[in-house]
């Protein structure tokens, strides 16, 4: 079984997927990180994430950039977020996400396009979201817990311009995949929507 979970930036579907891997016992990547390890490359090299030959090249980076803590954090996320616009990015990135999606009895994968390019035949497809102000909230709540002081104005304000980027590029724009069960969590807890999950996978497979 392949499940394909989409949404947008802060909206709770990496924690999401990751509980129904671990509910139904199934392998689960991150694609966001891969496009979060092209991003901190690019910086690391002192290139420039809109050049689309600077993004290409730090597809090389070592595997070992994928445990980085520097991958989480919402400067790497921004310079994901410039070099995913890039095809070439995008096509270098392909391969591997659908060997991990191909592997016998099936995987978890949540990205942007993972419903709609990277495996549209999944077995179940959901788009999980919520307001802005929700997600912003959520994220500024989650770094004041890891002592980071940002102001809650700034982060609806990076959501609102991440949300534009993913949503408005010509190379696979975020959106709801054809079959697809949204969620939207702006009103549920963390159980709510993992409920939520698993009723919507129940009925697709
Ligand atoms: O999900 P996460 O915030 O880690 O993703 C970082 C950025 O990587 C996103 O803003 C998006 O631009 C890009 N991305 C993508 N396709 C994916 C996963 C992430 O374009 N499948």
């Amino acid at each position: 079984m392949i499940i394909a979970v989409d949404g947008p930036t802060a909206s709770g579907k990496g924690t999401l997927a990751r509980k129904l891997a671990a509910h139904y016992g199934l392998p689960y990547l991150d694609t966001g990180l891969l496009y979060r390890a092209v991003g901190r490359q690019v910086f690391l090299d002192g290139g420039d994430p809109e050049d689309g030959g600077d993004a290409l090249a730090a597809t090389a980076f070592p595997d070992s950039l994928l445990g980085d803590p520097h991958l989480r954090t919402e400067e790497t996320g921004g310079f994901a977020s410039r070099v995913s616009v890039h095809p070439s990015v995008r096509k270098a990135l392909y391969e591997r996400q659908r060997k991990f999606a191909e592997q016998p009895g099936g995987a978890v994968l949540d990205g942007r396009d993972i419903g709609t390019v990277i495996a549209p035949d999944a077995d179940v497809k959901l788009f999980v979201t919520a307001s802005v102000e929700a997600r912003a909230e959520r994220r500024w709540k989650e770094m004041r817990e890891n002592g980071l002081e940002v102001s809650l104005g700034d982060i609806a304000d990076d959501i609102r311009q991440r949300d534009e980027r993913d949503a408005n590029r010509k190379d696979a724009p975020l959106r709801v995949a054809e079959g697809a069960s949204v969620i939207d969590t702006t009103a549920m807890t963390r159980e709510q929507a993992l409920a939520a999950a698993i009723e919507a996978v129940e009925a697709a497979r």
